[in-house]
């Protein structure tokens, strides 16, 4: 039976939230502030590049989807509404609940004038706080009581940003936490056209089980970069020895590309925040630490490498290609071309930038102190090293003319074309 939904914050998550409900039949409402982000929303395009989004958003907005700044009509006319504002961590390495707290404490004060109404946790945040913080808030600033008066869930996203469409129609399981039978019960029928296992947990069990499911991908990740580094030095091929270990079932290909490390939104402060939950229970987590530490020197590999090409970077013209974290997304969050592009600007690097949809997010951190181009072709012009930083498709079979030397330091293994070119890989 469809439901009415209320999805707060409409970005990656919420947005692709609110549309993937859409799709399956039910109502929905996203409220977001930023209300540039609304009205393009309610013309029936998205505000973010998600592969597949304005196609489902064009027939929705009219029918069974509408987005807006108004929180109080958000919960009034939903049954259940969605978290899903950003969560971004403190320099520190410890989550940022600023967004949530404000966005609870504003439901609160709503449900006074509500009966039974179920709140749903997609924000990632640390085990323990939805129990510890979110409820006490709600109970506090709505005066009613948790399991009685209003239902608390926590139901973690597992979306891949470039397929996160795909994702959310096909999920490998659906996680559902919660405090009280009847908001789980309610949140598990919002997913009922799926095959998928549903696990149905406590409210800490499922917090955790996202940390631990991105703290084992970024493990993987830094596991495959360190094979590879040494597999460098062997001059062996880590691709192919990746994918003679990806034939046992056990440990399976996927999340086995070796490269410039992990970026995004979620891989990086998500292991670093656990990091910082572990100590703060008196525990050393000696092994995420190492994964952090692979991951942040991976970047410097690669400026090594290209150091023993060219003596000096004073002056250089250096063709960037590839700035969001990964292909198919104009996100740049925690990028690993950002901090490449850092150290060649204090080595007072001449850089020329070129990525298919990242430009205006890099402008935001990188306004002046680099150039833009307007295609691969164009940054690479009168160039005298080449980075490729970002596994865009539209790279593979690129030609390097018009560089004054062709000096192609591949950190993504995505180039195929390697003729009449110097080609370096950064693991390979
Ligand atoms: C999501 C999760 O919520 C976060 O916990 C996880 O770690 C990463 O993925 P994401 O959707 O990627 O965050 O963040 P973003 O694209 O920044 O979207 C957040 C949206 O919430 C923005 O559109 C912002 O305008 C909106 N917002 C923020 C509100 O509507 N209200 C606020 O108070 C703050
Ligand atoms: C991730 C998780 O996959 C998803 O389940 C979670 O909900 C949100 O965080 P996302 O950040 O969109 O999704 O990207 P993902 O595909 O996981 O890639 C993360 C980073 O790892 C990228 O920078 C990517 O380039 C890198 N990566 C990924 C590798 O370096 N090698 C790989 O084999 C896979």
């Amino acid at each position: 039976m469809s439901k009415t939904i209320s999805v707060i914050g409409a970005g990656y998550v919420g947005l692709i939230t609110g549309v993937g409900f859409a799709r399956l039949g039910h109502n929905v409402i996203c409220r977001d502030i930023n209300k540039k982000a609304v009205d393009t929303i309610n013309s029936g395009r998205s505000h973010i590049y998600e592969k597949g989004i304005d196609e489902i958003l064009e027939k929705a907005v009219g029918k069974n989807l509408k987005a807006t700044i108004d929180l109080k009509e958000s919960v009034l006319t939903s049954d259940i509404t969605f978290i899903c504002v950003g969560t971004p961590s403190k320099d520190n390495g410890n989550i940022n609940l600023k967004h949530v707290k404000e966005v609870i404490r504003d439901i609160g004060e709503i449900l006074k004038e509500k009966s039974y109404h179920v709140i749903v946790v997609k924000s990632t945040v640390t085990p323990g706080t939805t129990e510890k913080i979110i409820i006490p808030l709600l109970e506090r600033s709505s005066g009613k009581k948790v399991g009685i008066d209003f239902g608390v869930a926590v139901n973690p996203e597992f979306l891949r940003e470039g397929v996160a469409i795909e994702d959310f129609l096909n999920p490998d399981r659906i996680i559902i936490g919660s405090y009280d039978q009847r908001s789980g019960d309610l949140t598990e029928e919002l997913y009922s056209d799926f095959n998928c296992p549903v696990l149905r947990t406590d409210l800490k069990t499922a917090e955790m089980i996202k940390y631990a499911s991105n703290a084992f991908l970024a493990t993987k990740i830094s596991f495959i970069n360190e094979i590879g580094n040494i597999c460098k030095g062997l001059g062996i091929n880590i691709y192919d020895v990746a994918e003679g270990i990806a034939l046992d079932h056990r440990i399976s290909p996927h999340f086995l590309k070796s490269g410039l490390g992990f970026g995004g939104s979620c891989l990086p402060k998500d292991t670093k925040e656990l990091v910082f939950k572990a100590r703060s229970l008196g525990y050393e987590p000696n092994l995420l630490t190492s994964v952090i530490k692979v991951n942040e020197d991976q970047p410097k590999r690669l400026l090594n490498l290209v150091r023993k090409r060219i003596n000096s970077f004073n002056g250089k013209k250096v063709a960037i290609l590839g700035l969001s974290f990964k292909g198919d997304t104009d996100d740049t969050r925690d990028s690993q071309a950002f901090p490449v592009i850092k150290q060649l600007l204090k080595e007072n690097a001449n850089i020329t930038a070129y990525d298919p949809k990242a430009e205006e997010n890099t402008k935001i951190l990188f306004e002046d102190q680099i150039q833009y181009a307007d295609s691969a072709k164009a940054a690479l012009e009168n160039s005298d090293i080449a980075l490729i930083l970002t596994d865009w498709k539209e790279f593979e079979n690129l030609d390097f003319d018009g560089m004054k030397k062709k000096i192609v330091i591949d950190a993504r293994n995505i180039i195929k074309n390697k003729e009449n070119i110097e080609y370096e890989g950064l693991c390979w």
